[in-house]
Parts: structure tokens; C-alpha cells; sequence
């Protein structure tokens, strides 16, 4: 080889030595990925096996019906397959946007699920050195998004008196300084199944940043339907989705409702991230919201079966945990006290030697620890079968 060529090479295996993991020599990832792993949700997943009850799901243990069936057939067979505009078919943001006084056509965006939203407004408005308030506990995507945009995560503590969880308004108010840049609010919650009431969203709307409200569990309530922050103020962000209400984890449908001037930066990074969502899955989501009756008609049904769960649920943690929590108002997660001060090395402890999977809670934020969360997403077997499990597990562990 002529001597330049051989320096070249040196040079080049140099600069890729700065690109590799000394150790592994693997490349390197991004600094924005450093401490950041699979959730520990994934990671209790991964111990299931085929005879491990799952109560760690989040996702509703709902099939398609007859119509929910002729729809996504439709949606295959006459559904354009070609990109759609960036925030999605206007006809389909036509009917997001309701009757709530937002513009389809510039304050509705379409995404690949709530998660990719969240993404995109987390691209569009957080840089390094911002912080984004989040709950604790909480969903874990929201200080990860936030560190993954460089900026700090600040947990707001909501109180576990009663153990009802309570958002101190006064108490995340103290939280807000200059570098303040989004609060998270997500009611129902995912991992409490609290509610949030109309008057505290609203201080929270009023409190001066921007507001992204995670509204991906509303359609799934008990008693009352959840209040929305919709059109609480200018700076308030809604997120939702269908994956929930409707069981289409898979098929990535959600949506941002945000006034034009902030909406503007969130259509641009989703348009870098997902150029649009899934058009299927657009011309699905349009067949349903178009058809009322039915869609009323299927949120009764999934609300009711959700209800029966959770009184199985509830049922079985009285009597088998000796715990009594109060009632979950949404979403389909019981947010259960148990007797271990590491829930972590419990819920693996469960997953490998009574093979049921349930959530440390200390994933969702260090308030969760000494918590775990079931997901009553299950069927009246299992969930009576999984807490049972539970019981005897403790019972026989002396606890
Ligand atoms: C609170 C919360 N927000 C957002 C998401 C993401 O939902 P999607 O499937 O719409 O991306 C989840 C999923 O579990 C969730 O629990």
C-alpha cells in the first residue's frame, strides 16, 4: 500500500476509534442516549414465559368486533396508500377537532400514536437546559423525552393521601422557575388511574408555560367522564389517541390539539420524524369517528367490560393483599401498596418464581416505590389467578 494510503488509514481507523466503545467496539451511541435504557416495563415483559399471568400489559384486552373488522377491511380496500398531507387527512382532523372550536386545518395534527406526539412536541419546544415538569408518580416517557431533548426532568410529587394522588397545584406552582419550559399533565393517569379534577387543570392551564395534557386514557372512565383541558387556555397542548380506546396499539394513531402559533413548530418536527401517520390507520380512525352510534355504542361496551375488570381486580387485592385502595376513575391500572421496600427485585422475584408479571411502581418515579402497578387489562381469570399468585407468594414468603 503507498505510504499515504497507509496513513489514511491510520487517520480514518483513528477518528472511528473516537466513534467506538473502547470496551465493546461497538459504536457508540448518541450522548442524548447515555442512561438511557429499554423501560423497565419492556424488561419485566421480557421474563414472561408461556405460563406467566400478565398483569403488566398496557394495553386493553379488547379483539375487533364485526364492525370494527368491516371498517379496517374498507379502510384496505378504498383507503389511499399514498402519503397523506403532513398532519394527516383534513377530513379526518375535521373530525378530531369536533365541536371544540379548533381549527382542523391548522390546529389539528395526526400522528403515529400519542407517543410519537409527545415526541414531536418534546423536538419542537424543549432544548438543552430547559425543565419539563413531570408527574411523580408518572407515565416514564415523559422525563426520558425530556432527556432526550438535553433538558432536565423535574418531578411535581402528587400526594398519595388516601391514596388518592392528589396534584398540589401550590406545591408543582413552587416548581416553576425561568427555565421552565412544558408541564406534563396526564389524567387518567397511567400508572394511578386518578382523575384530575376541572379546577386544577385549570391552575395548571393558568400557571404560564406551555401544558401538554396526555389524554390518551379520557374515553376510559367509570363514573364521570374526565375532564379534558382542551381550550383551557392558549398554551395548553392536548395529546390522544386511539390506542386505548379502541385496542389499536399496533396500528399508531394519535393526535395533537393545539392552538395555530404553537401548533406551527409541532406539524414541522413531526413531519421530520414521521412524515405523516399510517394512512390506513387514518382511513380507519375516520370510519370510526364518522359512524357516532357505533362508536358510542362500542366505548359503552369496552367501559363496562373495563368496570367488571376492575371490580375483579379490586375484589382480589382486598382479599388476597390485604390492601384496600380506592376505586380507579380511569384508564385500566390498580396502583397497589405491597410489602417490599425493593419493588423492583420483587417484581422480577414474582415474574421468575410465581410467574405473574405486574410493574414495580418505582419505575414510574421514586414516589412509586413501595407500589406496584397491576393492569387489570386481563381477563377475570387472570386476574383473579395473578393476584392469587401474588398472595401466595407473599404468604409463603412470610410477608
Ligand atoms: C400515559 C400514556 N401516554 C401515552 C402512551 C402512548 O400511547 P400510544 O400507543 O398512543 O403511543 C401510553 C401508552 O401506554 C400511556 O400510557
Amino acid at each position: 500500500m503507498p505510504c499515504d494510503e497507509k496513513l489514511l488509514g491510520c487517520y480514518v481507523s483513528e477518528l472511528l476509534g473516537e466513534r467506538r466503545d473502547s470496551a465493546t467496539q461497538q459504536p457508540k451511541p448518541a450522548k442524548r442516549l447515555a442512561n438511557i435504557e429499554l423501560s423497565l416495563i419492556r424488561q419485566i415483559n421480557a421474563l414472561a414465559t408461556p405460563l406467566s399471568v400478565n398483569l403488566g400489559i398496557g394495553e386493553p384486552n379488547v379483539e375487533p368486533d364485526e364492525t370494527l373488522r368491516e371498517f379496517a377491511v374498507r379502510a384496505a380496500a378504498t383507503g389511499s396508500w399514498h402519503y397523506t398531507a403532513n398532519p394527516g387527512n383534513v377530513s379526518l382532523r375535521r373530525l378530531i377537532a369536533g365541536e371544540n372550536g379548533f381549527d382542523p386545518k391548522s390546529e389539528v395534527c395526526v400522528t403515529a400514536g400519542t407517543e410519537e406526539a409527545l415526541f414531536s412536541i418534546f423536538q419542537a419546544y424543549v432544548d438543552p437546559g430547559d425543565e419539563v415538569l413531570v408527574p411523580n408518580p408518572g407515565f416514564l416517557a415523559y422525563a426520558t423525552l425530556a432527556r432526550i431533548a438535553g433538558a432536565t426532568p423535574v418531578a411535581y410529587e402528587l400526594a398519595p393521601r388516601a391514596a388518592d394522588w392528589r396534584v398540589d397545584v401550590d406545591a408543582l406552582l413552587r416548581k416553576i422557575t425561568p427555565k421552565t419550559k412544558l408541564i406534563v399533565v396526564n389524567s387518567p393517569s397511567n400508572p394511578l388511574g386518578s382523575v384530575i379534577d376541572g379546577e386544577t387543570l385549570q391552575r395548571i392551564a393558568n400557571a404560564g408555560p406551555l401544558v401538554v395534557s396526555d389524554e390518551v386514557y379520557r374515553e376510559i372512565w367509570y363514573d364521570a367522564p374526565p375532564p379534558s383541558m382542551l381550550g383551557m387556555s392558549e398554551n395548553v397542548i392536548v395529546v390522544g389517541g386511539m390506542s386505548k380506546s379502541h385496542a389499536m396499539t399496533g396500528l399508531r394513531l394519535g393526535w395533537v390539539l393545539a392552538r395555530e402559533a404553537v401548533m406551527k413548530p409541532i406539524v414541522t418536527a413531526h413531519q421530520y420524524i414521521a412524515t405523516c401517520a399510517s394512512a390506513f390507520s387514518q382511513s380507519l380512525a375516520e370510519s370510526i369517528l364518522s359512524d357516532a352510534d357505533w362508536n358510542r355504542s362500542w366505548l359503552e361496551r369496552i367501559r363496562a367490560q373495563f368496570r367488571t375488570q376492575r371490580e375483579a381486580a379490586l375484589f382480589s387485592i382486598e382479599r388476597e393483599l390485604d390492601a384496600t385502595i380506592p376505586p380507579p376513575a380511569g384508564a385500566f391500572y390498580a396502583f397497589v401498596p405491597v410489602p417490599a421496600c425493593d419493588t423492583v427485585t420483587f417484581a422480577k422475584t414474582l415474574a421468575t418464581d410465581a410467574a405473574v408479571l405486574v410493574i414495580p411502581g418505582v419505575a414510574f418515579g421514586s414516589l412509586g416505590e413501595g407500589f406496584v402497578r397491576i393492569s387489570y387489562a386481563a381477563s377475570i381469570e387472570d386476574i383473579g389467578a395473578g393476584i392469587e399468585r401474588i398472595g401466595r407468594w407473599l404468604r409463603a414468603a412470610g410477608r
